[in-house]
Parts: C-alpha cells; structure tokens; sequence
C-alpha cells in the first residue's frame, strides 16, 4: 500500500499529515493501486484525529459520596489507576469499603482484593459498616496473576487491591513489598487497567518520612495519586488530592471516623475550631485555603523554660523550618527572643498546612504564649518575610469570608497597598505596646 499526495502526486510508503516534496499541509491519501516497494514488519499504530477523541468519552463510576467524588473531580474514571495512601490505621480500608458499598447499591459490581487481611476480618468490618447486599466479591490472595484471571472473568466496575505492598508476582524474585515487586505488580495491574477499561485503586501504605512505601515511581505510573491523612487520635480525616490526570489537585475531602465508618463533614471549620479555647494563650485561627474553600484551623504554640541545653523545636502539621525562620524573624523584628524556651507548635486535627498564609498566625501563637497573653477570638494570616514584612497571600476574600461566618470579626492580615509589618502585627494582636 501507499500514500499520494492529491496536489503534486508524490507518492510515498507512509502516511503524512502533509507532502514532503510540494508541501503542502493536506494529508496523503491512501493508494490502494500501488503496491508498496518494501514491506513494513510492524503494523502501524493506530492513529485518531485529535478533534474526533472525544475527551469526555472517559466515562465517570460516580460514587455517591460527595466528598469523594469531589476529590476525584466527579468520580472514577474507568481505566484509570488511583494510589491511595495513608498511614496504617488512619482508614483507607474502610474507606475503600465504604466506597464499595456505595457502588454494589447503584448495581455496580466491585472486586475487592484483600491481601492484608483474611476475608473474615474484612467481612467484620463490613458488617460494621452495614455493607450488605450483592455486587462485592472478595478475594483474598496476594497472587496478581491469580487475582488478574479472576478480575479478567469478573470484569468488576471497580477493582481494589489491598494494598500494593502485599501483593506480588510468582515469577519474580523477591517478596512482596520488595521495589521490584511492587513496581511489577502495579505495572501488570496498571496494564490490565487500561486493556480493559477497569477502574482500579491501589491502596499503599505510607512511611515514616510521609512517601508512599515502594518506588517514588509508584506515583508516576499511576494516574491519580489520594493521601488519607488525619490524627489516628481524633476523628477528622482529610483526604487529599496530590496528582489527577482527569481533574484538579489540591481538593480535600474532610471525613469524621465515627463508630460506624467515615462520615462526610458538613461544617470543617466548626469541626475544627470545636474546641478551641480562645481564652488560653498560644492559639489562633488561621483561614486556610484548600482547594477553592476555606477552612478555619486551630494553630497552638507553646513555649516553656527548657531544662535542657538544647531547647526543643517540635513542629506538628506545618514544615519546621517555617517555624525556624519565624522565630528568628521574630527575635530580629519583633523583639521577642525565644532562647531558653521550647518551643511547640501544632496544627489542631492532624491538619497539614503547606501554604506560607500561616506564618503570621503561628508567630502570633507563639508570641502570646510567651507574653502569656490570649489573643481572643481573632482569625490571621500573611506571610512573613526576612525582613520583618507581613506579605499578601492569595483569596483573601475568601478567608475573610469564612472569618466572618463563623464569627470571627477580628483579623490580623495585610490588606491592600499598605503593607503589614510584623511588630505593627504584634501591637494590633495586644501583644506589645
Ligand atoms: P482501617 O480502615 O483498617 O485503616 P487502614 O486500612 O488505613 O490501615 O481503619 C483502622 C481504624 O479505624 C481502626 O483503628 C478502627 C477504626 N475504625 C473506626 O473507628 N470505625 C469504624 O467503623 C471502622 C471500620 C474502623
Ligand atoms: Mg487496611
């Protein structure tokens, strides 16, 4: 076979969306008259015009769970492979069962494979979860091969694996968990996910250091990347987006794990701030921004003479050198030296806060704690520079918007042309005169 070109009759062996010798931009057509002088091995790849792929055409396996689907950007896409990870307890199992229940209801079908746990411990929870009823298959095997064959004859809407660190494949070396295996486990999953239109979550397990256990690769091969985050000690939950191939990241999804699962929270910002006590020293609200809304966190700092030589810098829910820098900004502008003192900071609920917004709020906190005055009912934000400057931070409509529904008037933020500088924060908190 060959391709000619309509306006000047080069005649050419493959297709071209243009003609190399008159070029012009017209695509060659196909000649069936000629035949072609060698023959190719390979069969060419298929090829679609980019204006006929529909890009809605990827079909969505809504959940039923708002939080969920609103993370997901409206739901599973089908062939599409979502990492979900979270640390061992916080609920990602549950989560998935949850999810699974919600789908068998719609007349999905769900195969859900249990590496982990024997299928009486997962039947417990779901009795627990009141996840009844037809549509939920369960294996529990850590065999891929053996659980492809079975998905391969089921063809479920939605595949789980739990989790990716357990399961393994025979004809390799090494035992499930090892790099290689859990990079060759997920590349037959991921491959059986795309042949086959399967919607698939992978459930992994997360480190010490916060990274997903396994190849950082994990991350790539997939096409949506979840992290469950919370305090195993209180009930608030987070699911967060960090990668999405078919939607937004940085959407959150809050939960409250409860007796009988995970439950959407209506209200996250009077769930956090329930039971602030903004009488004490050392704590303030800070309207964060996550995704496109605001969320009011509690931010505590504590500070207290050390006994030791080395005073203790412990940091929970933002980045420590974050706390580091303010406080050095704080001893130069602000005249408030910390030597001598530990030093404690947290984010109330688990909450995690990646945004430079909370610097102003957690120098605040610190600096009531060492004057041992409460700040009130006072919501702050701004990003503090080297130079003592209180800096603009993005939606600041929407922080004080979300301030002022939960009835806190007072705020503490740079605002318009003039800046904010930190001592002139401190006065404006009460903290200096
Ligand atoms: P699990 O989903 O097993 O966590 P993961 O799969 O991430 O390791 O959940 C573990 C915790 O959740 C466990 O400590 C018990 C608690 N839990 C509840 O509080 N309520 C419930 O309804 C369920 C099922 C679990
Ligand atoms: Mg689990």
């Amino acid at each position: 076979m060959a391709f000619r070109c309509d306006n000047c009759g080069h005649l050419s062996s493959k297709w071209m969306g243009f003609c190399p010798q008159c070029f012009i931009q017209e695509p060659l057509v196909e000649d069936a008259t000629v035949p072609s002088g060698r023959k190719s091995r390979t069969a060419p790849a298929a090829t679609a015009d980019l204006r006929e792929v529909r890009a809605d055409s990827a079909s969505r396996l809504k959940v039923g769970i708002g939080e969920v689907d609103r993370v997901l950007g409206g739901g599973f896409v089908a062939g599409s492979v979502c990492l979900v990870g979270g640390e061992p307890g916080v609920g990602k199992s549950t989560l998935l069962l949850q999810v699974a229940g919600r789908l068998a209801r719609e007349g999905r079908r769900v195969l859900m494979v249990s590496a982990e746990e024997s299928a009486q411990q997962v039947a417990m929870r779901a009795e627990r979860l009141a996840v009844t009823g037809p549509g939920i298959s369960l294996v529990a095997d850590d065999e891929v091969e053996r659980v492809l064959a079975t998905a391969s004859s089921e063809l479920p809407d939605l595949l789980v694996i739990d989790s990716i660190q357990t399961v393994g494949v025979g004809d390799m070396p090494g035992a499930p968990g090892g790099v290689g295996q859990v990079r060759e486990s997920a590349a037959r999953l991921i491959r059986f996910a795309k042949e086959r239109g399967v919607a698939t979550v992978l459930v992994g397990h997360v480190t010490k250091d916060g990274g997903i256990a396994g190849p950082k690769m994990l991350e790539h091969m997939v096409d949506v990347v979840l992290y469950l985050e919370g305090d195993p000690d209180r009930g608030l939950r987070a699911l967060r987006c960090l990668k999405n191939r078919f939607g937004a990241t940085h959407v959150v999804g809050l939960f409250e794990m409860t007796g009988d699962g995970l439950g959407e929270v209506e209200d996250p910002s009077k769930a956090f701030l329930s039971e602030w006590e903004s009488s004490v020293p050392g704590t303030i609200a800070f309207p964060a921004v996550e995704g496109r809304r605001s969320v009011l966190v509690e931010i505590q700092a504590l500070t207290h003479p050390t006994p030791t030589p080395q005073p203790r810098r412990s940091v929970r829910g933002v980045e420590s050198a974050r706390v580091h820098q303010i406080l050095a900004v704080l001893a130069r502008h602000g005249r408030l030296e910390t030597p001598g003192l530990d030093v404690y900071v947290n984010v109330v609920g688990g909450w995690r806060i990646t945004e430079p917004g909370c610097d102003l709020p957690i120098a605040l906190a610190i600096a009531s704690s060492v004057m041992d005055l409460p700040l009130g009912a006072v919501a702050a934000w701004g990003e503090i520079g080297l130079a003592g400057e209180v800096r603009q931070v993005p939606y600041e409509a929407r922080r004080r918007e979300e301030a002022a529904r939960i009835g806190l008037d007072n705020v503490i933020a740079p605002s318009g042309r003039r800046g904010l500088r930190l001592d002139a924060a401190l006065l404006l908190a009460g903290l200096i005169r």
